[in-house]
């Protein structure tokens, strides 16, 4: 049987359960593509995942990367949108970390011109999710005023750029020694959100008002002072619950403001929605980025073997952008000319003390008791090694999130998608721990 190298987890826990193994090659079932991957991004979720926390949606490779760049290897029966050879980037339920995936045709874009194919791997999630939610949820207009919550993340740091293109004014939430960077992007206001007051901050610089729109990853202890901070008529779009799950929501404060509340995934969604939101990055987003209004931020790449370090950094939240790993055989990227400025500012920055400060970065969950009951989940069985697949994203995905195998705990912060409650395996490591414990994708 053929073979490839991915990265498997045999358990979950911390980094280092991450296990470059061989495994069975991918094949690309009907409707899909193979790609040979020749970078794959990492994602906050990927995190989640191998602590046992966020589990795939079912039918999906069991190997974390939730988008790769690379080129076509293969065609499944039933597609003619792409030939063998083809640069391209991908959007995948799973699987990324691996020299090879199978993905749906649908999934796949070109890489933008002018971006190198390393680059491409951190552009399909970032690119999706933000246009998802703040053009086709929220309908962002250029007449608004955006907060963006972690402006250094990889959404963040795509978030910012691409609002700032299409003339929206852009707030952001970051540790101070991010601002720097997250200015250059095109935000117009950074707001250090452990010394500062995130919505005293955004009604001074409008005076009074509040912002129209935020897009919010920290979730439930930010609930009711994102409200706050909204204009009359404004929009919070939750993507992310760092912070916690579960929380307590003032409809006083809600129903005076005419506010909207939106919580939304991307990688449990339906193929079809996945395949229109392809169709509209591409449409809308992709000319930017080829026009240069929005360049791929990339903190750094590593060998895909040294994905535990990879998560370390994500982790610690010492960068700004995206962390990629590339494929072995793969030499690293000849960076666009900008990122190599925003990387070369992000170490920098890093190296006068972002990373010693990243237990502030934690304030918000380490503090919310959510997060301390999340700490200790039930004992559940230890999760068997993954059974390697042959064709990633090859089945329907789920319209709503998986079930966990085990009941959480009543106020469990872990996520939707948490079988994880589940963590009959080793413990993470402290850092981790606290950081994941109040922490949930979605
Ligand atoms: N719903 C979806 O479909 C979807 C898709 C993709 C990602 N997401 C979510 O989006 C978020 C970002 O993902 P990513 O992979 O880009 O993450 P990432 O690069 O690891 O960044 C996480 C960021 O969180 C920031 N942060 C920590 N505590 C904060 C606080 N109290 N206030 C503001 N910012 C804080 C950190 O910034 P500092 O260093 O400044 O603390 C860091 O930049 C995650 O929550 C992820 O789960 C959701």
């Amino acid at each position: 049987m053929a073979a490839m190298f991915a990265v498997t987890l045999p358990s979950y826990g911390g980094p280092d359960v991450l296990t470059w193994a061989e495994v069975p090659d991918a094949v690309a079932g009907s409707g899909e593509v193979l790609i040979d991957v020749v970078a794959a991004g990492v994602n906050r979720a990927d995190l989640l995942q191998r602590a046992g926390f966020y589990n795939p949606p079912p039918g999906t490779s069991p190997y974390p990367g939730m988008e790769v760049s690379g080129r076509i290897a293969a065609v499944g029966p039933g597609v003619n949108e792409w030939r063998v050879g083809d640069e391209v980037c991908a959007l995948l339920a799973g699987g990324g970390y691996a020299e090879r995936v199978a993905v749906p045709a649908t999934q796949v874009l070109p890489i933008p011109y002018g971006v190198d194919v390393i680059e491409a791997a951190g552009l399909p999630e970032v690119a999706c999710t933000v246009w998802s939610n703040l053009t086709r949820i929220a309908h962002m207009s250029h007449w608004q005023t955006l907060l963006v919550h972690g402006g250094g993340s990889g959404i963040g740091t795509f978030a910012i750029q691409y609002a700032s293109s299409l003339g929206v004014r852009v707030f952001t939430t970051a540790r101070g020694a991010k601002h720097e960077v997250l200015k250059a992007l095109g935000a117009d206001l950074a707001i250090d959100y452990t010394t500062q007051d995130f919505v005293a901050e955004a009604k001074a610089a409008t005076n009074g008002r509040g912002v129209e729109l935020i897009l919010d990853i920290q979730g439930a202890p930010y609930l009711n002072r994102n409200i706050d901070a909204l204009a009359d008529g404004g929009h919070l779009v939750i993507i992310g619950l760092q912070g916690g799950r579960t929380g307590e929501i003032d409809l006083g404060a809600m129903l005076a403001k005419r506010v909207t509340v939106t919580a939304t995934t991307l990688r449990s969604r339906p193929a079809a929605d996945k395949a229109s939101i392809i169709e509209g990055v591409l449409a809308d987003v992709w000319p930017l980025i080829e026009s240069r209004r929005i360049m791929p931020v990339t903190d750094r790449t590593m060998p895909m073997s040294k994905a535990a370090a990879a998560h370390e950094i994500l982790a610690a939240s010492e960068h700004i952008g995206k962390v990629l790993l590339v494929a072995p055989g793969y030499d690293q990227p000849a960076i666009g000319h900008a990122a190599v400025v925003m990387t070369d500012a992000a170490r920098d920055l890093v190296a006068d003390g972002t990373a010693a400060d990243g237990a502030a970065a934690d304030g918000a969950a380490a503090e919310d008791p959510q997060a301390k009951d999340a700490a200790a989940p039930p004992a559940a069985p230890a999760p068997t090694a993954p059974e390697p697949t042959t064709a990633a994203d090859a089945a329907p995905e789920p319209q709503d999130p998986p079930t966990p195998p085990t009941a959480a705990p009543q106020d469990s912060a872990s996520d939707v998608d948490t079988a994880a409650s589940a963590v009959g395996v080793p413990a993470a490591p402290a850092e981790d721990e606290a950081r994941l414990s109040g922490e949930s994708d979605v």
